[in-house]
Formats: C-alpha cells, structure tokens, sequence
C-alpha cells in the first residue's frame, strides 16, 4: 500500500505539467456525478477493464486457449523470411543486449528504473521483450501490459511501430489509446496510452486491476497492487532520485551506441564560415519584436537566475586565444535573439560546404518555426525545392506532416528540419547529421504571486544540450552548431526544474481530491520535489473561489469546476444547446485552424461566424453550420472551406452527447430537444452563463479613439490571440471581457473571449448559491473596486447582495 501511494504520488507530480496547454487541459476535464461512481470523461464511461483473473474454470480456459494462439501466431512470423529480418534490425539494438538482464530484474523486482539514450530501443523493444516473453510462456492472454507515452503522437506512431515489428496490424496484440482516439482489440495486451489515459484509469480503478505491467516511458518529462511491475524509462533521467524514491530500486543502463559529434561554439562559427556579426545583423523582425516586449512589459522579477548567470558569464568570458575580429563580432552577440541572419548563413553553408546529412534546427515554439521557414523559402539555395527539402517538426503537426520527416529525400537534396524540443528524446529521425541549436525552449513557468503561467523563452539544461547533441550522431559521426558561445553553456543548469515547481496546481489539487490522496498540502510535501507552499495555498485558493473545493478542502460536486457550472446553469435555465457546445469546445483542440502560410485566410473564416463579440459564440455557430453539413455528408468539406478541424468538430459532438447523458443521470434533465431549450437563441443569457463559468477570469476593455486596451487585476495590460473575433474589432460595445485561458508569452495574451456587461458580471461572477457569501462579495467587490470608482462598485455590489439574498431564500 506504501508502495502504491509513491506511485501515485509520482503520477500526481507527473500531472502538473498536464495544466499547461489546451490539448492537456482538456486531459483534465471530467466530471463526476455524485450518485455513482461512474467517471465519466471526455472520451466516454471509461471502460471497466475486461474481468481477466476471474477465477472461474471456463474463464482460464478460454484464456489458455487464446494464450496459445498468440504464441502460435508470434511463433509463425518469427520464422518467417520478413520475420527473420526484423528480427536482425531488433537485435541491432543496444536494448537488445541487456534483454536478459531486463528481464531478469523485472522478473525479481517490483520496480526497475532503466536509462539508455534516445535511439537505444527502450520505447519498442522493452515493451516488447514482456510481451514475448509471455507469450511464448503460453500465458499470454493474461498479461496486460500498459506503456504511457508523454504525447498523443508519440504513443501512436510507437505503437505502429511496434506492430509491424511484430508482423501485426494494429489492434492485434498491440494497440493504442490517446484522448478521443484509440485503436484496441480482443487480444491486445500491449497498450500504449498517454499519461493522461492511464490517470483516469486510476480515478476508476485504483488498483488498476487486470493489469500486470506499467511502463512510464520518459519519466524525466514528469509522474499498486502487490503483483503490479513497474517499469520507469528515460534518456536522462536522474536515475538516483527515483531509486531512493522507489526505496532502492535497481537501475538498468544499456550502454549507448552514437557516432561521435564535434561540438561548435559561436566562436567556433564564427571563425569556421567567416560569418561576422554586428548590431544590425543580430536584430531580425521577429527577434527585435521580442526584445521590445521583453524590455517594457515582462516585470523585472521574470530576469531568473539563469539570465543574469549567462550575463556574469559573458562579462567574465575570454576570448584572447580568438582574432580580433572574431573577439568584435562576439561582442555584437545578442542573447536575446534567435539569431535567424545566423542560421540562415550557416544552413547554405552547411548546404554548400558539407557532406550529405540530414539538419535537425532546434528552435523554442511554434512561432519562430514558422518566421524562420517563411525566411528560408524566401533563400535562392534553402527555399529551392530542389534542392532543400525543409520540414517542421512540432507537437501539433499532423500525421501526414509527420511521416515526411522520416522519409529520406531523393539524391542531391538535403532534409532541412525546424523542430521544437520534441525531437529531443520523443522523436528520432534517423538520418540526421547536423544539428543547430539555439540553446533555448519555451518553456512554461508559474509566477504564483499573481497566478499566471508564462511561456517564455528561457536556456535550456546542459542535460537538454547533451540530447540535442547526440541528435547528429545516429548514423556517422555528426556535427553540432551550438548559436552560443561556450561560455554560456557553462553556465546552464545542470537539469531543468521539473514542472510542479514551475506551473500552477490546480488541476494537480483537484486530481489528489479526486484520487481521494487526503490533505493536498501533506501529500504534496511527500512528492519527488515538493513545490512551493505559497504556490500550493494560492492553487487551494482559488478552487475555493470557484467553488470546486468547500471551506474544509472537500472536493464539492462538481469536479471540472467551469464546464460543469455551465452545464448545470445552462439545464436550469432552459438554454442547453449552445452551452453543451461551448462546454464541449472548450474541452478539445481549438477547432478553428490558422495554418502557417494561410493564417489571414483562415482568422478571415472564422470572422464570418461572429457578429457579437464572442469566440464562444463564434463557435457555436461553426458548431451548428457544420451539423448541417454532416446532414448531407458534407461536413469535411464544410470544415475545409471554414479552416475548421473536422476531428474536433466530431469530438465535440460526441462529447456534447457525453455531457448530456450525464446531466439526464443526476436527473437536471429528463428530455432534452423542447423543454431544455427555449431560451437557447437568447446570446445575452448565454453570455450570461459563459461569465458564470469563467469568472474570475476577467479583464477591462477601455476605450480610446482608434481602438481598446486591455487589462487584468493581475497582470496589468494583456493582449489577445489574433485569431480571437476580438482581435480584429476597434469596439467592444461592453465594459468586460471573460476568458478562460491566459498565457505568458513576452506579453500576457487571451485566448478565446466573450464581452459582457458590467450588470452580467455583476449578477454572474462567482458562485451564487455558495455558503460563504459575504467572502465572495468582498472579492467580487475588490474587482470591481479595482476598475470603478469605489462609489459605483459599492453600489453594484449592494444590488449583488440583495440579488443573492433574493436567491438564498428561494
Ligand atoms: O525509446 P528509445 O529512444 O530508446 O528508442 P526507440 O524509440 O525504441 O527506437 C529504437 C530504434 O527503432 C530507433 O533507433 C529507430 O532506428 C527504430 N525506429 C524506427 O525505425 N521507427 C520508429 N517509428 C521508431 C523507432
Ligand atoms: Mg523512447
């Protein structure tokens, strides 16, 4: 049971980082309905695992049967000629050396921690080597082992790898599960899921029964019963850490097998192409950009350590033994620039000068990927097709993008891949040869005096450069351009700060409610690296603010606080539709799609479904134009005339389905298409229940002549996405804007809005029916005193009060 509480409290530390991005915020949204025990989750009641040990005769049998299919099945294919050569490929492996030993421990232990770098064989053969191995024990249909992947893309092209390894399609004995996605059969008893998939299977069933193995593969990137094994992977993970954490676990390394690769410096650059650099040639657009925001609006406190560390360094650095000219242009060196001008040289230097290869550039996010493609197209070499195949790489590409990087180019031409840190350790692309690195990744913190995360560029670890590095050495030796001088590189921390000490706790709070793990505070204090307690009171706050959580930290009904306070207000006052869709749409991948090079086009589309201020609403009319559409089979073209996601669309609509039986289960609703909507056209009471659900998340529009500013209590001045309707208005005719997500990068942006009236926030902020009633109007108050003269606020705040005294009697 102790040993079980770890493991949960491992995985609770893992879920952290799940608050930060859309696609994993959306992992966390579940409700619970307090009747009974059913969870259900976006992707449905989740499945009660298949009763695999349930003791009766007819039951083993059955089993047995199957068990010797599978080992007939295996047997057959690994005699075969294709069967044979795979099997060469396998045994190529470094991880195929220690299979034995692997084994071995796992057999002995209950837990085993493994390392081996990226390209080992970890992900596809370990997995695969317990599969094997119980099937050709004849017991094959009793194990089932799960493998969690860190991303969607990951556990999905692993788990089609490792099915042609075996000779299989998938479904067969392997499959996969991802959020809203998943393809599993009868006989599937290697699954390969994402964490989050795996976390819900623990809210339902903690002892995760059936199971017989959990491998957590790149466990760096973090998070049973007395017979459950498991198994932790990474490329570099602090192995030390978790094996006292797992009372000594023993730790497995499989020696690595990369070609050497020699490492350039700026310096080093510099002196090798002739590149000279000076002021003007570090500014590029994108990067002057940056460094005005940075200087006027990021607060002096967001200067970490490891900035002023890289500054002493690069006061303190020396380079006497380089030409004066190359000591001048160093001094020009601009650290908080990307440096495309640079990169941009030494890729058509690369591409003139070098042997063939493959080049992997590492860049921080999404963004500058894309100005520096739109820059290098623009290059006669690097923008000749030809001549240069240039790809992106990053976590939201889809799958049709994703099978090109792993293609070779023809004769004469060199892949070219811009690529966030995924390629790190997640992806391996083969034929890589050079690497760039600009030695930075967005990566997210937590400013937890005022509660808002940041996604802002920051230096990586040396442990991360080391990855990047080894990137270039899979196939013969490599060459690795490090954008910044060594001295620099000396002053990077030795490991990145794992992600509970750098993101807000909230849904992080709500799962250790949820999993029923006791006090959060104490169970926190016993994770891997305990987050800070003013970051862990101000998390409990603010579920009590919205509700989530009562004065005692009980977990109140409702366990995704926004979406389910929405539906419940949008059953009781008879406006369901639209709500069910906006609660559904904030539950998935952004639907609306802004494609690189058609970004105009696309926030164009999106401008044609609003007329009233609201990407809410905006959505619903997307919503509800593609439903018809779907009525004559044309909803996939509906969505790419409307730069619409059509997997979204129908993820929405499966889960609208989802939230609706759970609203008829706690009996809110008994029929649904007449009585629960006759209000559903009226926008403003949608408006209304939209601000219910979002609040506190709320900021001032003020006017001057030409357009708005915004700004939050917390933050000061915040922007909007520009694919926000929002985006494109010179007026808001309402004082307010409700939103449900802000994030820092350089600036604080707002993602989807909806404008209200200051009458809506007043009667809508907060919780109506809450018991603490005098604390939530000091809190209100406190808002509205911030932006309004205290006169007027004290006003609003005395028709609030009777408004809820109206209702409480009710
Ligand atoms: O998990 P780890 O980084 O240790 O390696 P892996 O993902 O198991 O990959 C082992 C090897 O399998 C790689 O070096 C590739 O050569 C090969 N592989 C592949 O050809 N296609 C894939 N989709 C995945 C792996
Ligand atoms: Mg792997």
């Amino acid at each position: 049971f102790g040993l079980l509480k770890r493991v949960n409290a491992y995985l609770g530390e893992y879920l952290s980082k799940k608050s930060r991005n859309k696609e994993s915020f959306s992992d966390n949204c579940f409700s619970r309905s307090s009747s009974n025990s059913s969870i259900v989750t976006e992707e449905g009641l989740f499945e009660q695992p298949e009763p695999l040990a349930s003791g009766t005769a007819v039951m083993e049998k059955i089993l047995l049967r199957r068990s010797s299919l599978l080992r007939d099945q295996q047997q057959a294919w690994q005699e075969s000629l294709e069967g044979r050569e795979m099997l060469e490929f396998r045994q190529s492996l470094p991880a195929y050396k220690e299979k034995d030993t692997i084994l071995t421990a796992i057999l002995q232990n209950q837990v085993v921690i493994i390392s081996g770098e990226t390209g080992c064989g970890k992900t596809t053969q370990i997995p695969q080597f317990i599969l094997e191995s119980e099937i050709d024990s004849a017991r094959g249909a009793f194990c089932s082992i799960i493998c969690t992947q860190p991303r969607r893309i990951s556990a999905i092209s692993v788990s089609e790898r490792v099915a042609s390894e075996r000779g299989e399609k998938l479904g067969e004995s392997v499959g996969y599960k991802v959020r809203l996605e998943g393809i599993k059969g009868r006989d599937t008893r290697l699954l390969f899921c994402t964490t989050g998939i795996l976390l819900r299977r623990l809210l339902v069933d903690r002892n995760l029964k059936g199971v017989t193995h959990v491998i957590v593969d790149e466990i760096h990137e973090r998070g049973m019963n007395e017979e459950l094994k498991l198994i932790l992977m990474s490329a570099t993970l602090d192995a030390e850490l978790f094996s006292s954490y797992f009372d000594g676990a023993p730790l497995i390394h499989i020696p690595g097998f990369t070609y050497p690769v020699r490492t350039h410096f700026l310096e080093n650059i510099l002196e090798m192409t002739g590149y000279r650099l000076t002021p003007s040639n570090q500014i590029d657009d994108y990067g002057q950009e940056r460094m005005w925001k940075m200087s006027k609006q990021a607060p002096r406190k967001r200067k970490s350590q490891i900035v002023s560390s890289v500054e002493d360094a690069l006061r303190a650095a020396d380079f006497k033994d380089f030409s004066p000219q190359i000591q001048e242009s160093l001094s020009c060196w601009n650290p908080d620039c990307i440096g495309f001008n640079l990169i941009e040289y030494l890729l058509s230097y690369i591409c003139e000068n070098e042997r063939p290869g493959a080049v992997l550039v590492f860049m921080t996010g999404w963004d500058d990927i894309s100005s520096l493609k739109d820059k290098l197209q623009a290059h006669p070499v690097l923008g000749d097709p030809s001549r240069v195949l240039l790809l992106t790489c990053h976590g939201s590409m889809a799958s049709s993008e994703q099978k090109l990087i792993f293609e070779e180019p023809e004769d004469g031409v060199r892949k070219i891949v811009l690529t966030t840190n995924i390629a790190e350790t997640s992806i391996t692309i083969n034929d890589v040869v050079f690497v760039l690195d600009c030695g930075k990744a967005k990566e997210t913190s937590y400013d937890a005096l005022n509660n808002t995360p940041c996604l802002l560029p920051s230096w990586v670890s040396k442990v991360s450069t080391q990855q990047r590095r080894g990137r270039a050495g899979r196939v013969q030796p490599g060459e690795c351009y490090h954008l910044y001088p060594r001295c620099v590189y000396d002053a990077f921390t030795e490991y990145q700060l794992p992600e509970i000490l750098r993101t807000p706790l909230q849904s992080l709070c709500l799962q250790i409610k949820s999993l029923k793990l006791g006090s959060i505070s104490e169970f926190l204090s016993r994770a891997l690296q305990s987050p800070k307690l003013l970051a862990v009171q101000n998390a409990i706050e603010y579920l009590k603010v919205i509700g989530a959580l009562d004065e005692n930290e009980n977990l109140t009904v409702l366990v995704e606080p926004k979406l389910g306070k929405m539906l419940i207000l949008g059953a009781i006052l008879n406006c369901l539709d639209p709500v069910l869709t906006i609660v559904a749409g904030l539950s998935v991948r952004d639907p609306f799609l802004t494609p690189l090079d058609k970004k105009d086009l696309a926030e164009t589309a999106k401008l044609q479904f609003s007329h009233d201020h609201s990407d809410h609403l905006a959505l619903v009319r997307a919503y509800e134009g593609w439903k018809e559409a779907e009525k004559d089979l044309a909803g996939y073209d509906y969505c790419w005339k409307n730069f619409l996601s059509a997997q979204s669309m129908k993820a929405i609509d499966s889960l609208r389905e989802e939230f609706l039986s759970l609203l008829k289960d706690t009996g809110l609703i008994d029929g649904y298409a007449t009585s629960c909507n006759d209000w559903s056209y009226d926008q403003h009471l949608i408006r209304a229940i939209i601000c219910y659900g979002l609040y506190p998340g709320i900021c001032s529009v003020v006017h001057n002549e030409k357009s708005f500013s915004l700004k939050t209590m917390e933050d000061g001045p915040v922007l909007l996405y520009s694919n926000s309707v929002n985006a494109r208005e010179s007026r808001i005719p309402y004082p307010w804007l409700v939103f449900n997500e802000k994030i820092k990068v350089n600036s604080v942006f707002l993602r989807d809005s909806t404008a209200v009236s200051d009458s809506v926030l007043l009667l809508f902020g907060g919780s109506i029916s809450r018991g603490d009633v005098d604390g939530h109007l000091k809190m209100l108050g406190g808002y509205l005193e911030f932006f309004m003269q205290p006169a007027i606020a004290e006003k609003y705040l005395s028709l609030r009060r009777e408004f809820d005294e109206l209702i409480q009697n009710k």
